[in-house]
C-alpha cells in the first residue's frame, strides 16, 4: 500500500506522521510545492520510526509527482489556511487553482486512487477535485464531519466529565458556520445527551462547535492541524482496513436528503471501495431547514467556483 499526502504543511505533515505511526501503508509519500519542505518533514518523521516503533517509510517527493505513482489513496491538504478574520470561503480563489493542479498531477500518476480532500473551503474543494478528476464520486470525498463531531465530543466530554470515547454524535451539512449538529442523534454510552445536559448548556456547546475552527484560528493565527490530521487518518484507516465505519463525510448527493449535485456532509459507510453507502437519517422539519440553509451556503461558494471558469 502506498499513500500520498499532498501539502506538507501543518495538516499534511501531521497526517503523514499519524499514517506512519498506525502503519497504514508500506510507504507514505509527502509532496509540497515549497522546495525542501516535504523532504525535510519526511526525513524528520522517518527518524521517529525507531522511537515510535513503526516500519512505514515516509518519503519526501518535493513537487515530483512521478514518485507518487500507483498510490492507492491520496490525501489533498495543499492550499492556504485561513488567518484571523477570514472565513473558509475567502480561500476559494487561491485554493481552487491549487486543488485543480494538484488533482491533475495526482490522477496522471495514480488514476485509480481514492482522493480524500482536506483543503478549504472543503465542500467546494472536494467538488473541484471531483470535476477535475472525473472519477466516480464514491472515490472522491472530503474530511470535515469527523473533525466537527470530534470537537463536539470534546466539549461535551469536558462539560459532562465523561470519556469522549463514550460519545456518539452526528453533524451534517457544509464545513462552515452553517453546519448542523444533531442533538437528537447524540448519545453518551447510548443515553440521549438531552437527558444529561440542560438545554441552554447544550445550545452553547453546539454554537461553540459551529465556530470551533475559528476559535483555534484566533488562538494560533492559523488553523488547526492535530485534530484535522487525526480525522483524515481515521478515514484512511477505515478504507485501508475495510472497516465499514460510519462517519459523517463530505459526499456527493444525488437526491439523498432531497439534495442534488452538491458535496455536503452526511453519514456514510467507508470501506475499501471508498464511500460504500450514504446513510439517510430521518430529519424533522427544523433539522431539514437547517440542512437546506447549509446546502444553500455551499451552493453560493460553488457558484464562485463555476464563475472562475477554471474547471
Ligand atoms: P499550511 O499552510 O500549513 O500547509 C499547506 C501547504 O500546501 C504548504 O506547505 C504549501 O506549500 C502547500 N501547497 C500550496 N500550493 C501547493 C501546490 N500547488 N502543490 C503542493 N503543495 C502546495 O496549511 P494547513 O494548516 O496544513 O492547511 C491546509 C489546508 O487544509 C487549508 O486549506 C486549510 O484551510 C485546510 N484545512 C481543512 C480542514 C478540514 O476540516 N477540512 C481542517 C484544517 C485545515
Ligand atoms: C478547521 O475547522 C480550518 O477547517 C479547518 O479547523
Amino acid at each position: 500500500m502506498k499513500i500520498t499526502v499532498v501539502g506538507a504543511g501543518n495538516v499534511g505533515a501531521t497526517c503523514a506522521e499519524y499514517l506512519a505511526q498506525k502503519e497504514l501503508a508500506e510507504e507514505v509519500i509527502l509532496v509540497d510545492i515549497k522546495e525542501g519542505l516535504s523532504e525535510g518533514k519526511a526525513l524528520d518523521i522517518w527518524q521517529t520510526a525507531s522511537v515510535n516503533r513503526y516500519n512505514t517509510k515516509v518519503i519526501g517527493a518535493g513537487n515530483d509527482y512521478s514518485k507518487t505513482k500507483d498510490s492507492e489513496i491520496v490525501v489533498i491538504t495543499a492550499g492556504l489556511p485561513r488567518k484571523p478574520g477570514m472565513s473558509r470561503d475567502d480561500l476559494i480563489s487561491t485554493n481552487a487553482v491549487i486543488v485543480k493542479s494538484v488533482t491533475e498531477n495526482v490522477v496522471k500518476y495514480s488514476p485509480d486512487a481514492i482522493l480524500l480532500v482536506v483543503s478549504n473551503p472543503l465542500d467546494v474543494m472536494t467538488y473541484a477535485a471531483y470535476l477535475t478528476s472525473k472519477k466516480d464520486t464514491s472515490k472522491v470525498f472530503g474530511m470535515a464531519g469527523i473533525l466537527d463531531t470530534a470537537r463536539f465530543s470534546a466539549f461535551l466530554a469536558t462539560e459532562l466529565n465523561v470519556s469522549p470515547l463514550d460519545i456518539q454524535t452526528q453533524i451534517l451539512g457544509g464545513h462552515g458556520d452553517t453546519m448542523v449538529p444533531l442533538p437528537r442523534y447524540t448519545t453518551v454510552a447510548g443515553i440521549p445527551v438531552t437527558q444529561l445536559i440542560a438545554k441552554d448548556k447544550l445550545n452553547a456547546i453546539i454554537e461553540r462547535t459551529k465556530v470551533g475552527g475559528g476559535e483555534i484560528v484566533k488562538l494560533l493565527g492559523t488553523s488547526a492541524w492535530y485534530a484535522p490530521g487525526a480525522a483524515a487518518v481515521q478515514m484512511v484507516e477505515a478504507i485501508v482496513r475495510d472497516q465499514k465505519r460510519i462517519f459523517p463525510c463530505c459526499a456527493y448527493l444525488t437526491g439523498q436528503y432531497g439534495l442534488h449535485d452538491i458535496y455536503l456532509g452526511v453519514p456514510v459507510k467507508l470501506g475499501k471501495n471508498g464511500i460504500e453507502q450514504i446513510i439517510e437519517l430521518e430529519m424533522n422539519n427544523e433539522e431539514k431547514e437547517l440542512l437546506n440553509n447549509s446546502a444553500n451556503a455551499v451552493k453560493t461558494v460553488m457558484k464562485v467556483l463555476d464563475d472562475m471558469k477554471i474547471i
